[in-house]
């Protein structure tokens, strides 16, 4: 599995050094983006994205938890974003065109849903996104407790996307540890977002590398 560390988890006051660590550890950078509107909750937005991108070197994944995501594809593009995904829930009838926006600025193109929403409704959807994002935890808030239903979720998805021959990685995020991520692995999850348990360790390398291979 890949491991994408949330940034929302880091300490700002020092979030070069840990940029420099996510370069040496972990194989993607999670970038939470929260617009009070969509989710309960502010992050941050592109003037710190912007500062990041000039030190990261491993990809970028940008998960908009806002209303009209397609508002910030360019941007995203320009800045370096290798990954970005958005919220079914946010984009409504918009979802089929935004994940083609995304696609056509070189960007892989990621589909998020909440805890609430069914996983089928993400069905006729494949083929349109390069990765599926199932939240484990209701997004708004690093911190949460795991939702162990997530489980099934994953590996509903996963049997579809092999039934339908489809590459698409699945991304789970929303208190992701080294206590759920083997089971995560076994229901098929390729991609996991890990906020507090890696930024509140004394040694995140270490957990990185123990939800990369739980085993
Ligand atoms: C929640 C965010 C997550 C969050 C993960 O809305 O999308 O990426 O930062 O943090 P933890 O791992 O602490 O649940
Ligand atoms: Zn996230």
């Amino acid at each position: 599995m890949q491991v994408a560390p949330s940034l929302l988890a880091a300490d700002f006051l020092r979030l070069e050094k840990d940029v420099e660590m996510l370069n040496a550890a972990s194989d993607i950078i999670h970038l939470d983006i929260m617009d009070g509107t969509f989710v309960p909750n502010l992050s941050f937005g592109f003037s710190v994205v912007e500062a990041v991108a000039k030190k990261a070197s491993v990809p970028m994944d940008a998960h908009f938890m806002v209303v009209n995501p397609e508002n910030w594809v360019k941007r995203c593009s320009e800045l370096g974003i290798a990954m970005m995904s958005f919220h079914m829930e946010a984009a409504g009838r918009k979802t089929r065109k935004i994940l083609r926006d995304i696609r056509s600025h070189g960007m892989k193109a990621g589909l998020a849903i909440n805890p609430d929403v069914p996983v089928e409704k993400l069905f006729p959807l494949i083929g349109e996104a390069d990765y599926f994002l199932i939240m484990s935890v209701f997004a708004g808030f690093g911190g949460q407790k795991f939702i162990y239903q997530s489980l099934d979720r994953v590996a509903a998805l996963k049997a579809k996307l092999a039934a339908r021959n489809d590459a698409a990685l699945i991304e789970v995020d929303g208190g992701v540890s080294e206590e759920n991520a083997a089971a995560l692995q076994e229901a098929g999850a390729d991609i996991l977002v890990a906020g507090s348990s890696v930024f509140r360790s004394p040694s995140p390398a270490k957990v990185i590398a123990s939800l990369r291979n739980p085993r």
